[in-house]
């Protein structure tokens, strides 16, 4: 099973480390009147995350899968929950639901958050944020847990290998490696550099989160408003010109 580890409270980490991909996936349960399941995880484990959602809740009750964009790991399994959970509802972009989600994905429809909307599900509040391109996607967005200040942060501070649940150190390190590494390779420009992406990063900073709830690697606890503005940073360095941008020359 996957393991399992409570970030903050009512918020619990679900995470495979996949050997083959150098990588953690990482999904977030809240347990709340209304349970959210944010990022499904892709298909492939649907049966792990499953049995580790049935031992924090009954799986019966989930109310709302929330993720950031359209890609497996973050809502790949969507149907598969939808229909072990009947009252099951994805939560995104208004974006997402339009271009993508209700068309080729969705059992039943979502609900499309519109920039600054909040999803309550009983104690705990999350904001949403548009957030086009950011980590990518045009749909992207990001839900902000007011009352913990968690920010859901899915692709933002990506990390590799097999790190610890819970981090109060260096993660943008770690993710100025791993994206450094990608640009050398097949996975090169990961994310894009646009005109949205520092003022997106700044926003997200503004926030002041406490926990940075990240898919890939250790969730951050601490000034999360200094490791966005952090990150802002090595993203201009590594993704935004001053890096190889290892695109093919052309013919
Ligand atoms: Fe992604
Ligand atoms: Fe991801």
């Amino acid at each position: 099973m996957a393991q399992i580890t409570e970030v903050a409270p009512d918020l619990f980490r679900i995470t495979t480390f996949l050997d083959q991909f150098n990588l953690q996936f990482s999904q977030f349960l809240v347990r709340d009147d209304e349970p959210l399941l944010y990022h499904t995880g892709p298909r492939m484990l649907f049966a792990g995350v499953k049995e580790a959602v049935a031992s924090l809740i009954d799986i019966r009750t989930l109310r709302w899968i929330g993720f950031s964009h359209f890609e497996a790991d973050e809502c790949g399994s969507l149907p598969d929950w939808q229909r072990v959970a009947s009252l099951a509802e994805p939560v995104c972009s208004l974006v997402g639901k339009l271009v993508n989600v209700d068309d080729c994905l969705a059992l039943r429809p979502a609900k499309g958050m519109a920039d600054g909307e909040v999803l309550e599900t009983g104690r705990y509040r999350f904001q949403f944020l548009t957030t086009p391109h950011v980590p990518h996607c045009w749909e992207a967005g990001h839900f902000f847990e007011e009352t913990q200040r968690t920010l859901l942060c899915s692709d933002l501070l990506h990390q590799a290998g097999n790190g610890e649940p819970v981090t109060h150190s260096d993660v943008v390190g770690r993710c100025r490696d791993v994206l450094k590494e990608y640009q050398q390779g097949p996975l090169a420009n990961y994310m894009p550099y646009c005109t949205l992406t520092d003022p997106t990063l700044q926003r997200l900073a503004a926030l002041k989160p406490k926990t940075l709830a990240t898919m890939h690697g250790s969730v951050y606890v601490g000034d999360g408003a200094q490791a966005l503005r952090d990150l802002a940073t090595v993203f201009r360095e590594v993704l935004g010109g001053g890096g190889h941008m290892a695109m093919s020359p052309p013919r």
